[in-house]
């Protein structure tokens, strides 16, 4: 019994000297949309020496013989968005997204030695901004994209979307388009060159994660995220004053009139 548990612990701490990676992975964090540069530290690379990116298990990317190829997981996680230096090893991502989180490892083969290294990256979401309002008011969604006039297009998705509710594309026009699928949203979106969009008149039905992509030639898209929220009217003080006036002014109709036919039983009028 004690050999037995003695033998574990043998066994662990082999494993535990034997089985730890030589360093610990770099950690590297970014939004969304960034491009995330993963730096091999080589000056140059050597003809004949070899250079393997793997994400996860997945081979992504190599240089051999000189020769810089580019792979992809069948689900196309990659596709056009890894740039590879051909001098340095370093592996680019371009346009990322959460699901590009994970452990990235590049093996640099030379004559003389094979290094390893990792890294691990975490891409952030958008955190939703909250806009609350009451049934009937304006939505007014405003993004701190800073310098928004140096991008193409301007595009707006509500929920799930994959169509947008409401675009600029300043290479075709400057003109906002509305193209929901449906007509919920129909004559109550304003897009306004700067992004910002209002959304008039609101229903309960609008509430919801609405998603902003900026996008512009040879730039990091940009994402945002606003999570609405459209509370019932119910009775504003307006409304509630409103009825109290009219109650008043009823009773007061009801007593008037039974002074009137008192009065006029009387013989007064
Ligand atoms: C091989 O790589 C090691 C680092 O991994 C470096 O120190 C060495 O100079 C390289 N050798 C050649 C011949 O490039």
């Amino acid at each position: 019994m004690g050999k037995a548990y003695l033998m574990i612990i043998v066994l662990l701490s082999v494993e535990g000297v034997f089985g730890a990676e030589a360093d610990p992975p770099k950690t590297i964090e970014s939004a969304e949309g960034d491009s995330v540069k993963l730096e091999t530290c080589v000056t140059k690379i050597q003809e004949g020496d070899e250079v393997e990116w793997k994400f996860g298990p997945h081979v992504i990317a190599t240089i051999k013989a000189n020769n810089v190829l580019l792979y992809d997981t069948d689900d196309a996680l990659f596709k056009d968005k890894l740039h590879l230096d051909d001098q340095t090893g370093d592996l680019t991502i371009r346009n990322t997204r959460t699901k590009h989180s994970g452990l990235y490892e590049v093996k640099i083969v030379n004559i003389t030695h094979t290094e390893h290294k990792r890294f691990s990256v975490t891409l952030l979401d958008a955190i939703p901004k909250k806009v609350s309002v009451t049934e009937g008011e304006s939505a007014v969604l405003k993004h701190d994209v800073a310098d928004v006039e140096i991008y193409d297009m301007i595009m707006w998705m509500f929920e799930d979307g994959e169509t947008s509710i409401a675009q600029i594309n300043k290479k075709t026009s400057k003109t906002p388009s509305y193209d929901g699928i449906d007509e919920k949203f129909r004559d109550r979106l304003q897009l306004d060159q700067t992004g910002t969009l209002t959304i008039t008149n609101t229903k309960s039905t609008d509430a919801g994660l609405y998603k902003l992509e900026v996008t512009g030639q040879n730039k990091a898209v940009k994402y945002r995220k606003f999570r609405v929220t459209v509370s019932e009217s119910g009775l504003s003080t307006g409304v509630i004053v409103a009825i109290c006036v009219g109650a008043a002014a009823l009773i007061l109709l009801v007593l008037g009139a039974g002074i009137w036919c008192r009065n006029r039983g009387k013989g007064v009028l």
